[in-house]
């Protein structure tokens, strides 16, 4: 059930020029709510007068023994840019959790190959997804892709899951190109990959599930305004017609979608 609950910066650090990484807890030592992986929450963001509406940002790793839920904000407008400008101490108001979560398998019996594909801020959730299928005893494998070495970020954390593949569109890290030309894709069998990143990129990697038959997931982030169902700017063309991504999503599988045929 969702909660509006106020919690305590731990943390900010300034991971590059655009990016930082917020550490939150409770301030009154009680358990974060439970927060499943693809969900993601709505920061109210306070000192921002051109801010009105709460920002929707994913959950980007639960740190169980310290009781923190991480952010990874990149700082693209007021909202964002003022997230990243939080201090050690302040207090967020937060919507959590939002959203429906990627699926997990319940058991080992089946070989499961796992790709979690990731491009610019769309690796936020797949941090938490990766220690999730991680604790089930699952090994998956990560794909992340940015333009440049210095906007892969969280490489030592997501290293702690599983084998990290990269790439860069200028070449200064991992391989040159885009993610769907990694030579993973030939070298290594897979039987699901989850996905989030920019639209075409999400695109792109369907188009290779659909044509190799790998079920896929992705992870949508349509422009959102209530973030629970009401104003209809996030809405999605489906398979079943127009759907909110607020409430139905963020994560769909590719075969509900009009991406493929
Ligand atoms: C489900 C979901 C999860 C998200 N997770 C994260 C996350 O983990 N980390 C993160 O940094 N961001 C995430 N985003 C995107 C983030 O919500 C937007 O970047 C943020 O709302 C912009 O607010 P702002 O006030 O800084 O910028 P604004 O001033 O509102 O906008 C600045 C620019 O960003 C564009 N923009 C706004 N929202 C989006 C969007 N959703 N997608 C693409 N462009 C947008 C605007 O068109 C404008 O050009 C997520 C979005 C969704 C829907
Ligand atoms: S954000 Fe308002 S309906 Fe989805």
């Amino acid at each position: 059930m969702k909660k509006m609950l106020d919690l305590v910066v731990t943390e900010n650090n300034q991971l590059n020029q655009n990016y930082c990484l917020i550490k939150l807890t409770t301030s009154d030592n009680t358990q974060l709510p439970d927060m499943q992986p693809g969900q993601f929450v709505e920061v109210r963001v306070d000192g921002s007068p051109s801010t009105y509406l709460r920002r929707p940002i994913s959950v980007n790793y639960i740190d169980k023994e310290k009781n923190e839920l991480w952010l990874l904000v990149q700082a693209i407008g007021d909202g964002t840019r003022k997230m990243c400008e939080y201090k050690k101490g302040d207090i967020i108001n937060l919507l959590l959790p939002l959203g429906n979560t990627f699926s997990i398998p319940q058991d080992l019996s089946t070989d499961r190959e796992f790709l979690l594909v990731g491009g610019g801020v769309g690796t936020a959730p797949m941090l938490f997804l990766g220690s999730c299928l991680k604790e089930k005893g699952f090994s998956p494998k990560f794909l992340l892709g940015a333009r440049s070495k210095n906007d892969l970020l969280q490489l030592d954390d997501f290293a702690k899951y599983g084998e990290v593949f990269c790439t860069t569109e200028d070449g200064s890290f991992g391989e040159k190109g885009y993610v769907t030309n990694h030579s993973v894709l030939t070298k290594s069998k897979f039987s699901t990959i989850y996905t989030c990143g920019p639209k075409p990129m999400m695109m792109a990697v369907a188009k290779y599930a659909t044509e190799n038959k790998i079920s896929c997931e992705v992870s949508l982030e349509n422009m959102m305004a209530c973030g629970f169902g009401v104003c209809l700017c996030c809405v999605e063309k489906t398979r079943e017609g127009n759907i909110c991504v607020c409430t139905e999503g963020p994560v769909f599988n590719i075969e509900k979608l009009t991406w493929t045929n």
